[in-house]
């Protein structure tokens, strides 16, 4: 299972890229608020499509990036537009009719497409049939009304694997390291983490431990 980064800040991608691990990143509307309002600055489409640029030049693999249009010829044009900004770009829609009949499109012109908010094997099914290369079901937001993320998960995965269909399932709305070993067993083809994530997948309190001792002991005997 490769590993991406869910963020829009240029800082932690390029801190858990050097790791050597990073596999891609995927953004929404609110990272890309959230990350810009922390800059104090004002969203123009030509500082989007730059911290976009960026985003793309800090990693090696897809950046997904997510149209704000909520009809199929908005979503159309958005896509081409973001597509066009760079090759690493992968358009991110949302699992509705009119994104499903954008998908159709944009992946027809050859612009690799990633179906979000999916909750359910059947909005899979029709995104996966709609050409989408990524399918992203939302793990957390699930889970947060009391269903269960894992069990919808599992149900794709099996899916797209019986059906033989070709898209990618990106484990999303990650919120704990728990998910990410879930979303592994179950055989999610990707995983995106939030940062924080990320780095709590790394810690293990022994794994400190272990690393004073043996520097303790090595300090006795150093020549
Ligand atoms: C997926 O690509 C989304 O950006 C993301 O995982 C949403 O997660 P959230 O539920 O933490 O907002």
């Amino acid at each position: 299972m490769e590993l991406y980064l869910d963020t829009a800040n240029l800082e932690e991608i390029r801190e858990i890229a050097a790791w050597g691990v990073l596999s891609g990143v995927t953004t929404n509307p609110t990272l890309v608020a959230k990350e810009f309002a922390a800059r104090g600055g004002q969203l123009s489409r030509e500082g989007l499509e730059a911290h976009l640029r960026a985003i793309c030049e800090a990693v090696e693999g897809p950046v997904s990036a997510e149209v704000t249009a909520l009809d199929a010829e908005g979503m159309v044009a958005e896509g081409r537009r973001l597509a066009a900004i760079h090759p690493q770009i992968v358009v991110k829609l949302p699992t509705t009719e009119e994104g499903l009949k954008a998908c159709k499109r944009l992946t027809a012109e050859g612009v690799r497409v990633n179906m979000t908010l999916v909750f359910s094997a059947n909005q899979a099914l029709l995104a996966a049939r709609a050409g989408a290369a990524y399918l992203s079901p939302f793990l957390g937001r699930v889970d947060d009304i009391s269903w269960d993320g894992g069990e919808v998960l599992r149900e794709i995965v099996e899916m797209i694997q019986v059906q033989d269909l070709s898209a990618k399932v990106i484990a999303a709305s990650i919120r704990h390291p728990r998910h990410v070993t879930e979303a592994a067993l179950l055989g999610a083809d990707i995983a995106t983490l939030p940062h924080a994530v990320f780095k709590q997948l790394l810690k293990h309190p022994l794994t400190d431990i272990g690393l004073a001792r043996f520097l303790a002991d090595w300090e006795r005997v150093r020549p």
